[in-house]
């Protein structure tokens, strides 16, 4: 498997994994079955995030005890996967995506790993649902991963849905080490934010250097 950091070499990238925990078969399976789609030009595999990222996040999930969650940007269900195993039984995962052929494999794979009753799927433009999203609607761990544009308005709309020690966590913030010399307008947006929040004193930020970089944001 390609590495997803630009970072690290092909082999450096198979010793983290091999470091880390597994992913588990029915993740394993979907990983495969998202490359066959790349492979038939239906999907970019690279879109998904990597494997590392994932177990990370399920143990973040787990270790800050989440119980409500956001998803912005679910594609195949990869990440979702991962959130949604690292919940309780009775935690529930929120995820807005656009796609409706995309997200017809999440749904297999969450019914497959038996979490599909933890996660509610709306279809549409992810920030027209979230600001249609009731204001009492909190979340404990949010996590973005959509259009790259739309990125600092999903976090304006979740820094008032974060609970106290709610944290919202921000993928592709390094693009490839393009943050540097921005090619294009996802480049500039992702520069341009992570520029602005590490200057703003309402979230405590971190930007991880994992895969392609992950932002940690939380509410001060
Ligand atoms: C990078 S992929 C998400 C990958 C996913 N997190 C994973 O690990 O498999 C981005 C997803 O965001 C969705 N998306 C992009 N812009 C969107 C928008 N404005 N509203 C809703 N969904 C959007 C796309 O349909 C796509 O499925």
């Amino acid at each position: 498997m390609t590495p997803r950091s630009f970072l690290l070499s092909p082999e450096l990238a198979g010793y983290v994994r091999a470091s880390s925990d597994p992913v588990d078969p029915v993740m394993a399976e979907l990983i495969r079955e998202t490359a066959e789609m790349a492979e038939r030009g239906e999907a970019s595999s690279t879109m998904q995030i990597a494997p590392e990222q994932g177990v990370l996040m399920r143990l973040l999930t787990r270790a800050l005890g989440a119980r409500r969650a956001i998803e912005i940007g679910t594609f195949t269900g990869f990440s979702a996967l991962c959130i949604a195993e690292g919940l309780p039984e009775d935690g529930s995962l929120l995820c807005l995506d656009r796609s409706e052929e995309w997200t017809a494999v999440a749904r297999r794979y969450w019914e497959r790993a038996g979490v599909a009753d933890r996660i509610e799927l709306r279809l549409g433009d992810a920030l027209a649902t979230l600001r249609g999203l009731p204001a009492e609607e909190t979340f404990d761990l949010a996590f973005v991963d959509a259009d790259k544009t739309g990125y600092p308005a999903y976090v304006e709309e979740l820094h008032p849905r974060l609970t106290g020690n709610g944290v919202v966590l921000l993928d592709n913030t390094l693009r490839s080490g393009r943050v540097l010399d921005p090619e294009d307008e996802s480049d500039r947006a992702l520069a341009g934010l992570n520029a602005a929040l590490a200057a703003d004193p309402r979230w405590e930020t971190v930007l991880l250097p994992l895969a392609d970089g992950l932002t940690l944001l939380r509410k001060r």
